[in-house]
């Protein structure tokens, strides 16, 4: 789908969408539609249980007296409460709707918004952004799609007081939305065709926007001394890798320690020998959320040349069980020295961050770290599918993280860390467990517990995404599927924080 930005005009062709506000107000374009046409607004609306309300659309085709061939009306409530996410959601509401009614064209006049404090093009800018970003479909695999369910928009314009302004504005976002979509590729891809190998390979075309990018394979990884990653992966055909991505973006680029972030990109979660009951388990393709999450973001760092020095570490492997897997009662040596015993092979992904944060932090020695994992199915239990579980040893950088999460609609609640936690790790015969001793009690909390040991003094932040990265349901701008959770809350973050403005 193209997407363009004009000044406002009545367009010629095509489907035009105008803003009608709380208890069926007209905005000043909306208003003149209704007078050229005889009244058919105020007649369409008296006849329907629109009310202006956000999110109501109402479509009224062939118009008489107009040259468009259906006039959309959008209801948008108050105009002086509008955020730039509710700007998104009417995009993406409005793309979703007529991407099911045949409309090629739209053009969306964006009017009577003087009394919202956003700029004309920041609203015109979000309102493209969350078209596109309802836009995306993961149809790869789709060999016989009838012509019906194929969308039918090619074209939105954004018609606005800064259309200039606009177009500039939605520049940056439209890399960032493009992160998203890579991200929502990698979490929807299926694990046959989606291994540690392939991923990093799609890592490594992240080179073409200016990434630099690097793959540890088993032999380095093993010289590295990363027992506790390697362990997870050992059980499988599919061998393990660790990708890292380098965006250098700073000013003044040798200076400054980067910002990291780490990803656990388990490929496939069978559980291994401590196997996951059939039902569902088709899911854990998406375990490799986090280390989406992270790729994603570099897309979009990268891609809108963010001013800011970023490393991104991912763990990749493939939980099987096997002749060769890991058994419960092994103990491994992390890269940090620190031993662990197995008592649970499905308690796998902080294995992998494990290692994967200590060697974050050995390495770059980072300004600060924040890993992303679909960590445990606790953390669904508690937090559900609106908030991602955050965990910090930093209350600034948690706050910061949170505000982020608002700003951009992308929700985080922390959870508390405490020693009285943290002693459910220690194991009797190694220096940690990889499960807690409290049963079902606090599951989310001890796993966060755990990577904590292998964060040394970093600043350092642990989203626990397993309820977010994947959704059963459609919304306005982010179609079910893999939903590419937190691109767009960490973009958010580095360019509020770390990019020196
Ligand atoms: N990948 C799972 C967590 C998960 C569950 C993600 C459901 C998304 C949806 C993780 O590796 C896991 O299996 N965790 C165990 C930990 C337990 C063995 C301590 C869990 O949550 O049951
Ligand atoms: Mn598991
Ligand atoms: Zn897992």
């Amino acid at each position: 789908m193209k997407f363009a930005f004009s000044e406002i005009s009545l367009p010629k062709r095509g489907s035009l969408a105008v803003l009608v506000f709380a208890d069926n107000t007209l905005s000043p374009m909306a208003q003149d539609v209704d007078d050229i046409t005889g009244g058919v607004l105020t007649r369409a609306l008296e006849t329907s249980r629109f009310k202006g309300k956000k999110g109501d659309l109402l479509e009224i085709l062939a118009p008489q007296d107009m040259d468009v061939s259906r006039v959309i009306l959008v209801g948008v409530g108050e105009p002086e409460d509008l955020k730039l996410v509710d700007f998104e959601n009417l995009g993406g509401s409005l793309v979703r709707k007529l991407n099911t009614s045949g409309a090629r064209n739209v053009t969306v006049i964006l009017d009577g918004l003087e009394s919202n404090d956003l700029r004309d093009n920041e609203a015109a800018a979000h309102i493209t952004f969350g078209a596109k970003l309802g836009s995306y479909r993961f149809n790869k695999y789709k060999t016989d799609e009838d012509d019906a369910s194929e969308p039918s928009l090619l074209r939105m314009t954004v018609a606005c007081k800064a259309s200039s302004g606009a177009r500039k504005l939605f520049t940056d976002l439209e890399a960032i939305a493009e992160g998203v979509f890579l991200t929502r590729d990698l979490v929807s891809e299926p694990a046959n065709t989606l291994y540690p190998e392939s991923f990093a390979d799609k890592c490594r075309e992240l080179s073409a926007l200016g990434v630099d990018v690097e793959i540890l394979d088993e032999d380095k990884m093993e010289r590295l001394g990363m027992g506790a990653l390697l362990g997870v992966g050992q059980g499988s055909v599919r061998e393990s890798r660790m990708a890292i991505m380098h965006w250098n973006g700073a000013p003044n680029k040798k200076s400054k320690n980067p910002i990291a972030f780490v990803g656990k990109g388990v490929c496939f979660d069978t559980g291994g020998i401590s196997l996951k009951p059939g039902p569902g388990m088709e899911e854990m393709k998406w375990d490799m959320g986090g280390a989406g999450t992270v790729t994603g973001l570099m897309k979009a760092l990268a891609g809108r040349k963010a001013k800011a020095n970023v490393v991104g570490v991912i763990g990749l492997v493939e939980n099987m069980p096997d002749g060769n897997a890991q058994r419960p009662g092994d103990i491994v040596t992390s890269m940090s020295g620190q031993t662990i015993e197995i008592l649970n092979t499905d308690a796998e992904g902080r294995l992998v961050l494990a290692d994967a944060l200590w060697y974050t932090q050995d390495r770059f020695k980072p300004e600060l770290m924040i890993d992303l994992a679909t960590l445990t199915g606790a953390i669904i239990i508690a937090l559900g599918h609106e908030n991602a579980g955050l965990f910090s040893n930093d209350d600034d950088l948690a706050d910061q993280i949170f505000d982020a999460g608002k700003t951009v609609g992308e929700g985080v609640w922390r959870l508390p860390m405490q020693p009285e936690y943290a002693k459910q790790v220690k194991s009797p015969i190694a220096d940690f467990q990889n499960i807690g001793t409290g049963g079902r009690g606090a599951g989310s909390i001890v796993a966060a517990e755990f990577l904590k040991k292998f964060v040394n003094d970093t600043p350092w932040a642990h989203l626990d995404i397993a309820g977010m990265a994947w959704s059963k349901k459609d919304t306005a701008i982010v179609p079910k599927g893999g939903t590419g959770y937190g691109v767009r809350l960490l973009d958010q973050f580095i360019r509020k924080h770390h990019e020196g403005k």
